[in-house]
């Protein structure tokens, strides 16, 4: 590249004018645009470094959720930006149908599947997390119209899961606003309780009985449905969007089991797990699970060009390959060579610097004490974290786990007392989540679990004062 990246530059921007054009032409993706109006608009990021953000009206931000926690690496790196100018200057795109490919998404599917272990061959590209579960749908049916039982389709998912926005990843999420405005979910998508301890736990139920309990929902279900009409389950490792479900330790392994005995196929959505956040480069190895299909996103590419994968087991894809002819399925940037160049890119940034070690050894265990610190809270019933995500639930009683009556309303108080403290943190309902980009320091999670612990001083004032 001629010219070196400063990133220090940035255009000089008329932020007020910005904004007007943004409530005037942009429909944001899940926003209340009429209260953003009434609010006085977005509030425009400019530009980032490393683990911060500049907004245009000059303040200097943590980012505790590396985005949408996605940016890994961290920003303002030149690396990724100079391999996707590369790219483009060589060959800014063709497509990988019709017995084409071209170098990177050959390079990038023989290097995830190096970091898979020995069961994982293949990798299908789409453009987002919801794409990539899309192509999870098509996958299983598919597999089971191949292995001639066609009726073995239906896909067991888990109230509060996240899969993403398409028809069909909204529809394996569990998302109940999301099923209700657009008539979801599509037939053959059924959920079951979520193994949310905190939320769902009977009183006096240890976290082992509840994830037994949690996991025997799933058996349930099959043997209601018969297992004959039922081909896969799905989940996050952790759920993430729902609030950091950690699920107890003896959940995963029933489910595992549960998922042979019945012969369906094992889904990990690794949008958010993947590449490293879990302290192991997917969630999947952290947790023991043996998945069939793997969907990726996120953390593929650091955020930097949209990318994702669906990753699809030797038992899978050997039935495809050797039964199935023509898969006829595919998206245009499917493999997109700057994308994929990029991710590539990133993945060699996260060895180079051992940031999945860096997560599992250090910052991740030091992330798990910091969030603990936050146990005295009059406001916290319950922290929990894996690697570098953290969650801290807000309830009204902290012995009985007793929620606020409006759930969603004292979590919304502590992310906009978060926000004015110039950190980026996530309400989920009434749960505080983190998932910092993965180059953080210890001295940057003080300043992150720190600017909580004021944010929830804050929110108590607050709720005392509303008599919530
Ligand atoms: C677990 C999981 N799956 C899928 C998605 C959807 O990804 P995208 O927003 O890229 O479509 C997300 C997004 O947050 C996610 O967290």
């Amino acid at each position: 590249m001629t010219e070196t990246l400063d990133t220090q530059s940035v255009r000089n921007y008329d932020i007020d004018a910005l904004k007007r054009m943004d409530l005037a032409h942009h429909l944001h993706p899940f926003t209340d645009t009429k209260s953003l109006a009434k609010e006085g608009g977005s509030r425009v990021i400019t530009r980032a470094e490393g683990c911060y953000l500049y907004d245009g009206d000059g303040n200097k931000m943590l980012d505790g959720m590396a985005g949408l926690w996605c940016v890994n690496v961290g920003y303002g790196r030149t690396e990724l930006a100079e391999t996707a100018y590369r790219q483009m200057m060589e060959l800014p795109y063709y497509n990988t149908f019709f017995k084409t490919a071209t170098p990177p998404p050959i390079e990038l599917s023989a290097k995830i599947s190096s970091l898979m272990g020995d069961e994982f061959n293949h990798i299908f590209y789409s453009n987002s997390g919801s794409e990539a579960n899309d192509t999870v749908v098509r996958l299983v049916r598919t597999y089971w119209n191949l292995m001639d039982k066609p009726q073995k389709k239906t896909i067991i998912s888990r109230w509060n899961a996240y899969h993403g926005s398409t028809v069909a990843g909204a529809s394996l999420g569990g998302m109940k606003p999301m099923h209700k405005q657009s008539d979801l979910p599509i037939p053959g998508i059924t959920h079951v309780m979520e193994p949310h301890w905190f939320n769902e736990a009977k009183p006096g139920e240890s976290p082992e009985d509840f994830g037994k309990r949690a996991a025997f929902a799933i058996e349930q279900r099959i043997q209601e449905l018969g297992p004959e009409n039922v081909g896969a389950f799905i989940g996050e490792p952790i759920q993430g969007a729902g609030g950091v479900v950690i699920p107890p330790s003896t959940y995963w392994p029933e489910v595992q089991r549960i998922c042979e005995k019945y012969d369906l196929l094992l889904i990990a959505d690794e949008v958010i797990c993947g590449f490293g956040r879990t302290g192991a480069w997917f969630g999947h190895q952290t947790l023991g699970i043996k998945p069939d299909i793997v969907p990726m996103a996120k953390g593929m590419s650091s955020g930097y060009l949209p990318i994702s994968g669906t990753a699809v087991s030797d038992k899978v894809a050997s039935v495809l390959i050797d039964k199935g002819g023509e898969f006829t399925h595919g998206y245009t940037y499917s493999g997109h060579p700057a994308a994929c160049a990029v991710a590539l890119r990133n993945i060699e940034i996260m060895e180079q610097e051992g940031l999945v070690e860096k997560v599992r050894d250090e910052t991740g265990p030091y992330l798990a004490e910091a969030f603990a610190s936050l146990n005295d809270h009059p406001l916290i019933g319950e922290t929990r974290t894996l690697g570098l995500l953290g969650a801290a639930e807000i309830c009204k009683d902290k012995e009985t786990r007793q929620r606020f009556a409006d759930v969603g309303k004292v979590g919304s108080i502590c992310r906009d007392k978060i926000m004015n403290l110039n950190t980026i943190a996530r309400a989920c309902g009434d749960t505080m989540v983190v998932s910092p980009p993965l180059i953080i320091e210890k001295s940057e999670i003080d300043q992150l679990v720190g600017a909580l612990r004021t944010a929830l001083d804050q929110t108590a004032e607050e709720v005392t004062k509303q008599g919530l």
